[in-house]
């Protein structure tokens, strides 16, 4: 079944297709030009709301998952948690200035769920939506366009206690709480996100238990991963039904497979992958259907009586934009895995598939691969074989082992050399025809990098926890000059050594 789909796009900053190969305002050579992005191309960044906010128990804010998470021993890295994270609750309106600075025409953040409804039911929290109140009003007074995501993963523990995403009732509380959100601010918020990153959610909150919740069943993953598609679905029906004028969408993230050989078994297992990690999403919200191959695969480990006929077509509604967070792609081998090697939780279904380490790719500190080109195939991909939508990259970005040196600098040459391989990977996907409206850099803000903790640094802006004082990274102050120039100069930046 293929969803009949309809533009929503009305008068809002997505409403014009890219014009491919304009020049930039100050492109000098033609070499420049080349390497122009479309005029009122959307230059951004993102955090999420617990990475980022502390201000944990303030103004009534409830517990999500990802508090009990951090505070059980052994759940993340050091022991860290989100209490504190950088403080942005009390010192949101210096990072906007910071945006300012830096130029963003857009600000990609979350919304804590417990501050809106601390046990995740129920009237709002008037404070939790005042402050979002103020943060939008501040991004506006900046000219930084507020991109506002509904859930980057911080689901209340009091629901979480009610079963979680597994429960289909949790996708009609997560529409309430969006309505909640939306009834608030829709006067002055014009893009719209449901979800960040379902997979992530479903398959590593409940499959391997890597994230939050940290559950390990895969029944449970199976049944989460089509709850959040439902609320996804019910939430982009009841936000249109209050207020049709803004652009609504969600997040996925995408980790391309790529068979490790021309051997059929691979090439099989590598079809599996990608299906149970970009298709079961992307299919579902684009074409109004699972594949077929995807639910042979889940059948495998799970009965599929949690799917109710009318959910594909909620589904599958309309979307006016997608984000895209792309960070590398994987090589995948069929199995079975070395003797005594953990199954592969995350692909129920697949579990024998074997990831194969790309040792001629450089590497982050996170020690994922850097492979520019994974984002134009994804790009041109998602083009080519997708019913169309207009595309944003809403997260790309890498972690590197910063520091700020003893005049307090913080020299970071890798992740200008990531980063302009990869505009230059999305400038190349829109010379080809790709509608990509935006780029959202991961992320503004050194952060609590989930079960790394504080020990994987993605930001442009360092952060020095002890003290909260941030500094501009060189990769800051370049890409000010990006966005100034909204393009790159003909020069690429060279690459990060391998190893990282
Ligand atoms: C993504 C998450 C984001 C951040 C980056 C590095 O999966 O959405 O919050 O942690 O990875």
């Amino acid at each position: 079944m293929t969803a009949a789909r309809e533009d929503h796009t009305s008068t809002t900053l997505l409403t014009e297709a890219p014009a491919v190969h304009a020049p930039a305002a100050g492109a000098e050579t033609e070499a420049d030009a080349a390497l122009a992005f479309p005029p009122k191309f959307i230059w951004g960044a993102g955090t999420a709301a617990y990475q980022i906010e502390g201000g944990a128990s303030d103004d009534g804010r409830g517990a999500s998952i990802w508090d009990t998470f951090s505070r059980t021993p052994g759940r993340v890295h050091n022991g860290d948690t989100g209490d504190r994270a950088v403080d942005h609750y009390h010192r949101y309106e210096q990072d906007v200035a910071l945006m300012a600075q830096l130029g963003l025409r857009a600000y990609r953040f979350s919304v804590a769920w417990p501050r809106i409804q601390p046990d995740g039911r129920g009237p709002a929290n008037q404070h939790g939506l005042d402050y979002y109140r103020r943060l939008v009003d501040c991004l506006l007074d900046h000219d930084v366009e507020p991109w506002l995501t509904l859930y980057h993963w911080d689901l209340p523990q009091a629901l979480q206690d009610a079963g979680g995403w597994p429960r289909r009732d949790t996708a009609e509380r997560f529409a309430d709480y969006a309505a909640l959100v939306y009834e608030a601010l829709h006067d002055r918020v014009r893009i719209w996100t449901t979800m960040n990153e379902p997979w992530c959610s479903a398959f590593l909150g409940y499959g391997s238990g890597r994230l939050a919740p940290g559950v390990q069943d895969p029944h449970q993953a199976v049944r989460a991963a089509h709850h959040l598609m439902l609320g996804h679905g019910r939430a982009i029906a009841a936000l249109r039904a209050i207020d049709a004028g803004n652009q609504l969408g969600i997040t996925l993230d995408f980790n391309p497979a790529m068979p490790a050989s021309g051997d059929p078994a691979d090439v099989e297992m590598a079809t599996r992958v990608d299906g149970l990690r970009n298709r079961i999403f992307l299919d579902a919200i684009l074409r109004g259907a699972y594949p077929a191959d995807v639910l042979r695969d889940l059948e495998r480990v799970t009965d599929l009586s949690h799917l109710r006929d009318g959910d594909q077509a909620v589904i599958g509604m309309p979307i006016d934009l997608l984000g895209v967070n792309y960070y590398n792609r994987a090589l995948v081998a069929a199995g079975p895995a070395a003797a005594g090697a953990a199954p592969m939780l995350e692909f129920p279904g697949a579990e024998t598939a074997v990831f194969v380490p790309q040792e001629n790719r450089p590497r982050t500190a996170r020690d994922w691969p850097v492979d520019p080109d994974g984002l134009y195939d994804l790009l041109l991909r998602l083009h080519r074989e997708y019913p169309p939508v207009p595309l944003a990259v809403t997260e790309n970005g890498a972690a590197f082992n910063d520091y700020a040196d003893p005049e307090g600098q913080v020299h970071d040459p890798d992740r200008i050399s990531f980063l302009d391989g990869h505009f230059r990977a999305a400038q190349r996907a829109i010379a080809a025809g790709v509608d990509l409206r935006g780029y959202f850099v991961w992320s503004l803000l050194d952060n609590f990098e989930w079960e790394e903790g504080y020990s994987k640094r993605f930001g442009l802006i360092y952060v020095d926890y002890p003290t909260q004082q941030r500094v501009l990274k060189d990769s800051a102050h370049w890409y000010r000059q990006v966005i100034a120039r909204n393009g790159l100069d003909g020069h690429p930046a060279p690459a990060p050594a391998l190893g990282g």
